[in-house]
């Protein structure tokens, strides 16, 4: 869907943007995505499902470790780290880790509910102890904000996990500081509207473009499926509006997630959208058609520092007007990934460092 340029603004610099909830994978996968993200963004929340979750601090050191490690020579990209919470998670050691600068935050998944989630969490409540010494910490819970159960509708499990879950958690820790990742609902912006300052989300830019159709477009589109599932265009709109707002409870969190073009088109294809080569140019066209270019620094660049307590980065970034167009594929670890957009033309690009 290409529109005509709402505003007669050609060019924004704005201070350079960080990404609030990516998937950067290992080894191979990692070595060929990293790039991307690191010439998009300063900085990147790192999440922690890799298929032996990083659970610990000392997994959390040595994952960052190998991210430098595989950083091209001259970048300047700071991996922000996370636990993956468990059944078994030890409070201690995720109250140090946070205490030393070594993990940012902790990250929820109900057991079941995504990608590498297989080890997640099957009582919540039973998670108490951990969220009373994170509140008392001031350490941030990053939510994967579906139920699983079966018997929910798929369109309706991030409306059932507020209503179940989140509403009474909050209640129970009204300090704990808590993201909602990645929403996709008008009920999600609604708890967050209502919510305290402790309280925020991040929005990708695939939910934010696309509404279900987009999945059956056709015909089965399986590079437009990630988990939350998009939804009806009217949850679409709220995001949208929710986004451009301008309020600081809404920051930009690609939840690129990279998968080889086999493990999606199949008979049981994977959920996630790989976004990261021109996340900036996708958000930024949201912003344009919103006639709200004004408020796209505070969604990519000040609302998520402001939120993790981080200052703001100091280097700037422009992007301006001009025909960009998607490859139809990135080559990663031997094989390909089909990018967000694939074959589009985007309006905007980040302007070249002169
Ligand atoms: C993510 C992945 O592939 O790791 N997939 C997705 O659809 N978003 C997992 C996640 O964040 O849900
Ligand atoms: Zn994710």
């Amino acid at each position: 869907m290409q529109k005509s340029p709402a505003s007669s603004i050609s060019r924004l610099t704005i201070a350079r943007p960080d990404d609030w909830h990516l998937h950067i994978r290992d080894g191979e996968m990692m070595a060929a995505v990293l790039p991307h993200s690191a010439h998009q963004f300063a900085r990147a929340i790192i999440m922690p499902n890799l298929p032996r979750p990083v659970v610990t601090s000392a997994d959390a050191a040595a994952y960052r470790a190998r991210i430098t490690a595989a950083l091209p020579q001259g970048t300047d990209f700071t991996p922000l780290m996370t636990a993956y919470l468990t059944d078994h998670s030890d409070a201690t050691d995720l109250i140090d880790g946070h205490g030393a600068g070594i993990l940012t935050a902790a990250k929820l998944y109900p057991a079941h509910a995504t990608t590498g989630s297989q080890h997640g969490v099957t009582d919540i409540a039973a998670l108490y102890p951990i969220f009373a010494a994170m509140e008392r910490a001031g350490m941030p819970l990053l939510l994967h904000g579906e139920v699983t159960d079966r018997d929910v509708d798929i369109f309706d499990r991030e409306a059932v996990f507020i209503e179940r879950t989140l509403v009474p958690m909050a209640r129970d820790f009204p300090s704990l500081r808590i993201v909602l990742e990645h929403i996709t609902t008008r009920q999600a912006v609604d708890f967050i509207d209502a919510a305290g300052e402790n309280i925020a989300a991040t929005i990708t830019p695939q939910h934010l473009h696309i509404n279900r159709n987009a999945m059956f477009d056709g015909g089965i589109r399986p590079h437009a499926y990630c988990l939350p599932v998009a939804k009806r265009e009217g949850h679409r709109i709220a995001l949208c509006r929710a986004a451009t707002s301008g309020s600081a409870k809404y920051f930009l969190g690609t939840d690129s997630a990279p998968h080889l073009v086999g493990a999606k088109e199949a008979a049981c294809g994977c959920a996630g959208i790989f976004n990261a080569p021109f996340a900036l140019e996708s958000y930024i066209q949201i912003f344009d058609e919103a006639e709200a270019l004004e408020n796209f620094e505070a969604f990519a660049s000040l609302s998520g520092p402001a939120f993790y307590r981080l200052p703001v980065n100091e280097a700037r970034v422009t992007l301006e007007r001009a025909e960009t167009p998607v490859p139809e594929q990135i080559t990663a670890a031997g094989s390909h990934i089909i990018p967000f957009h694939a074959g589009e033309v985007l309006g905007w690009r980040i302007a070249p460092q002169l």
